[in-house]
């Protein structure tokens, strides 16, 4: 079935060192309310380039949410509610890779969920669904991601698997190792879960740019990860985070049709209970 086109709205939930949109025009804060509860901020909704955006910072301004804290499901459901279409996570992520250098972005593709205290459906009493997340990121919103971060001259890396953690302790050098070598993950982070689960949820696509800042604690030559250093790389790399965000409007355009890869239609035949 054809979906009836609307009008592309691209939401970015920015981690840690990304804090606006540069150029944004009619910038307002917008309140939103859920039945979730309030997201980790308001959202800061405008116009790039003739493309509708919105951008929500996940930690809230001044960082008062942990990954353990952060209302996931407020916050997908707040930009569902205003009218989001596309929602781009950049965070800062650890690497198990030495070709995954901090300074380096990488599109994730894949998710290995180790987050254990977090809600992490819509769904539940009264109407059950299960959405299918073998394919939890868009391929059309990663092309996007891809083309713009290689347009702003940053190095780029096409898939990986990222291991979701609860934190908020980084990892011991034993979880480094076997999420590494045994487990195949590439990229570490404490956000991406249950964010892209919920995106599928509310059918709306999702795709992730973690932004290396560090080598984990896995690392021969690397010491242990630190929150500074993490911070300094990211401070070093946000010109670059922004300039990704900046180049997207232009790629995906105002209008919007129906996703290809049927991210707006994952609930089409995953509901099991009708609400009553
Ligand atoms: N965010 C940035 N670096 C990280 C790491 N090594 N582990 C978990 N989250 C991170």
């Amino acid at each position: 079935m054809t979906q009836p086109q609307t009008d592309t709205m691209i939401a970015v939930i920015g981690g840690s060192g990304i804090y606006e949109i540069d150029g944004l025009e009619d910038a307002t804060w917008q309140t939103v309310e859920t039945p979730w509860g309030a997201p980790s901020d308001q959202i800061l909704t405008g116009t790039l380039d003739g493309v509708k955006m919105a951008f929500l910072p996940r930690h809230g301004r001044g960082h008062v949410h942990s990954p353990s804290t952060v209302p996931y499901r407020a916050n997908i459901d707040a930009l569902k509610r205003i009218g989001a279409t596309d929602v781009i996570s950049v965070s800062a992520c650890g690497s198990f890779r030495e070709e995954l250098a901090p300074g380096h972005f990488v599109i994730v593709d894949q998710f290995i969920d180790r987050t254990f205290a977090r809600e992490k459906s819509f769904f539940g009493t009264g109407c059950v669904a299960h959405v299918s997340v073998a394919h939890p990121t868009c391929p059309r919103l990663s092309d996007a991601c891809e083309t713009a971060a290689k347009g702003a001259g940053i190095t780029v890396h096409r898939g990986g698997t990222y291991l979701a953690m609860e934190g908020p302790q980084f990892s011991s050098i034993a979880e480094s190792k076997m999420y590494r070598v045994a487990w195949g993950c590439d990229v570490i982070g404490m956000t991406n879960m249950p964010e892209a689960k919920l995106a599928r949820e509310a059918e709306l696509c999702y795709a992730s740019v973690a932004m290396i800042t560090d080598y984990d604690s896995w690392h021969p030559e690397h010491g242990a990860v630190d929150i500074n250093d993490i911070i300094a790389t990211l401070g070093a790399n946000s010109d670059n985070g922004r300039a990704l965000v900046k180049a997207l409007p232009a790629l995906l355009g105002a209008e919007r049709t129906a996703c290809p890869h049927g991210c707006n239609r994952a609930l089409e035949f995953a509901i099991m209970t009708a609400p009553d």
